[in-house]
């Protein structure tokens, strides 16, 4: 794990226990602005394993989340570039990096259904961390010390999982244009050269540029006073 990704973490995680972020949804909602426009939604097609995916998903997803939570919302489709096939009633998963991706989309997936957006945090540890999978159970016991490692797995073993797994397929087939790699971005349900770039650029600023109402200080309207803020002698 670089120095750089290390450093990230150390920032997210105290912002987060700070302000508790994604678990008390009052956090960052510094009653300055309340959302008066349609929130901008992206939604991330990804895979467990792809380096970019990781990347993406921890360096601009999840910070651009929680400073911008209250005009934004988030769809997280862990299935990639896999493939499914039906077999007597069940899907069979073929993943880009093998068996291990298929398990930690998997994973993703359930714990996406159990915990909704509560699993960002969950899911960011994990994509952090230098091995994903290992990664999963202490993750999770770091924010939700009471979800037993047992219930995710049965998820993830079971039909629910399988189900789950299949919707991914669905709705990731189902992409206008088909997604040409991964992550592959949507921004209200649109995918563009232009947008992609400009996410990967910056998810934070595109969000801010594209959301039609009062933008929040977190935008940059409340940063110019902050320059002229001294700490006197
Ligand atoms: C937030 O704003 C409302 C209305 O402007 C005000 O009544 C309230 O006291 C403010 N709350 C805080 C915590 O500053
Ligand atoms: C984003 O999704 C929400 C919930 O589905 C919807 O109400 C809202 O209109 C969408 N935003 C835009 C800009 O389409």
């Amino acid at each position: 794990i670089n120095r750089k990704l290390q450093l990230l973490i150390i920032n997210l995680l105290a912002v987060m226990s700070l302000c508790n972020c994604l678990v008390l949804e009052q956090c960052m909602k510094f009653n300055v602005t309340k959302p008066n426009a349609a929130p901008v939604n992206v939604s991330l097609y990804y895979e467990s394993l792809c380096p970019g995916c990781r990347q993406f998903l921890v360096f601009q997803l999840v910070p651009t989340f929680i400073m911008l939570q209250d005009i934004m919302g988030i769809d997280l489709v862990p299935y990639g570039n896999a493939q499914e096939k039906e077999d007597q009633g069940k899907y069979i998963f073929t993943c880009q990096h093998g068996e291990d991706e298929c398990l930690g989309n998997m994973i993703e997936t359930c714990l996406l259904s159990m915990l909704g957006i509560n699993a960002f945090p969950v899911i960011l540890c994990m994509e952090s961390g230098v091995d994903v999978l290992k990664a999963a159970q202490p993750c999770l016991g770091v924010y939700f010390p009471d979800t037993k490692w047992d219930s995710v797995m049965n998820c993830v073993k079971g039909d629910e999982g399988n189900k789950l797994m299949h919707q991914n397929a669905v709705k990731t087939n189902a992409l206008k244009p088909p997604h040409e790699y991964v992550p592959w971005i949507t921004v209200n349900g649109e995918h563009t050269d232009a947008l992609q770039d400009k996410a990967m650029d910056s998810l934070f600023n595109l969000v801010c540029s594209l959301y039609k109402g009062d933008k929040p200080p977190a935008c940059g309207q409340g940063l110019k006073k902050k320059t002229n803020s001294y700490c006197m002698n």
